[in-house]
């Protein structure tokens, strides 16, 4: 009996749409597989290019996952095999469209009691987004079998000049020449054909068990220690400004300070405070850090 996949994704810039595209491409080429594309759109779309005080605004209800209306969509099935999902984190956390999805009642009911891969595409921070993923397929109860995250492979600071000037300008290319082409590289969106190979194997023998490990051997998640400790640090404060901001007279006001504070965070505060942890705590954590590393590059949830 021939297997139905649904891939739905949000995208703003394409970049998703054409992970997504190399991704299926071999369930696609299977005869014996479906698949079912669905690109979901917010009734009120976010601007993109995007203006300085707009970015900064999606930060609280990207935060605190508030949802938005989508417009309508429906899907062409009752059941499916496999759901896969695409999306990107903004401010450490789902985009709103994308947590407007795993929250909306269609895409709960779809999901109930099926294997569901997720694969994001960002600058390089997406561990925290994840994690919230991860409560909200829970909370569907979707059973999630598998993640891929994609990344800008570019050093941290290179790619936060870069993705501020792709966001800004809508331009993908090299800022003044000199900086490197912003995103995911073209070589890794079309090499994620080889994690949609062995997606199609597991399909086909209906076997998700070892699924996430095989992925891994691929090179479907690296994590990187540096990344990791800022994350899991900003997502915490994060959080405190999403709580100040929202509902505040002064949102406007808070945002620009918002601004301020994560342009010093990470170029200021974020080196000092990783070159302290690698004097003082990072030698004697090693285990710990293992078992954080081996975490997040799974599928399961901490309770
Ligand atoms: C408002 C906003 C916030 C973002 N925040 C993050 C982030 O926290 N971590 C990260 O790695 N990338 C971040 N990005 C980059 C996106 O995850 C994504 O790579 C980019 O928007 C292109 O995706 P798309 O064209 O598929 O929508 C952000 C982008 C936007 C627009």
């Amino acid at each position: 009996m021939s297997k139905k996949v649904l891939a739905v994704y949000f995208t703003q810039t394409g970049q998703m749409e054409s992970i997504i595209s190399h991704f299926t491409l071999p369930l696609e080429s299977s005869p014996d597989i479906s698949v079912e594309k669905l690109r979901i759109y917010p009734i009120h779309s976010f601007p993109f290019p995007w203006t300085s005080p707009a970015f900064f605004d999606a930060m609280p209800e990207s935060v605190n996952s508030t949802p938005v209306e989508l417009q309508a969509f429906t899907f062409k099935e009752s059941h499916y095999d496999l759901i896969i999902i695409g999306y990107q984190p903004w401010f450490l956390s789902p985009s709103i469209p994308a947590s407007s999805l795993l929250q909306h009642p269609s895409f709960k009911e779809i999901s109930k009691n099926t294997p569901v891969i997720t694969i994001s595409g960002c600058r390089n921070m997406w561990i925290n987004a994840q994690e919230k993923v991860k409560k909200m397929l829970k909370n569907a109860n979707a059973n999630l079998i598998g993640n891929i995250a994609l990344v800008d492979r570019h050093n941290n600071y290179a790619s936060l000049v870069t993705i501020l000037y792709w966001m800004l300008t809508g331009r993908k290319d090299r800022k003044w020449g000199i900086f490197p082409k912003p995103g995911v590289s073209d070589e890794d969106i079309a090499g994620s054909a080889l994690f949609g190979e062995t997606v199609k194997d597991h399909l086909q023998k209906n076997e998700w068990n070892s699924l996430q490990e095989n992925l891994l051997r691929q090179g479907a998640v690296n994590i990187k220690y540096n990344l990791m400790f800022i994350e899991r640090k900003a997502g915490r404060i994060f959080l405190i400004w999403s709580k100040l901001i929202n509902g505040s007279k002064k949102r406007r006001t808070l945002l620009v300070a918002f601004k301020y504070y994560l342009l010093i965070a990470l170029c200021v505060a974020a080196p000092v405070i990783l070159l302290v942890d690698a004097l003082f705590f990072k030698p004697f954590l090693g285990r710990r850090i293992k078992q954080q590393k081996e975490y997040y590059a799974g599928v399961s949830l901490k309770q």
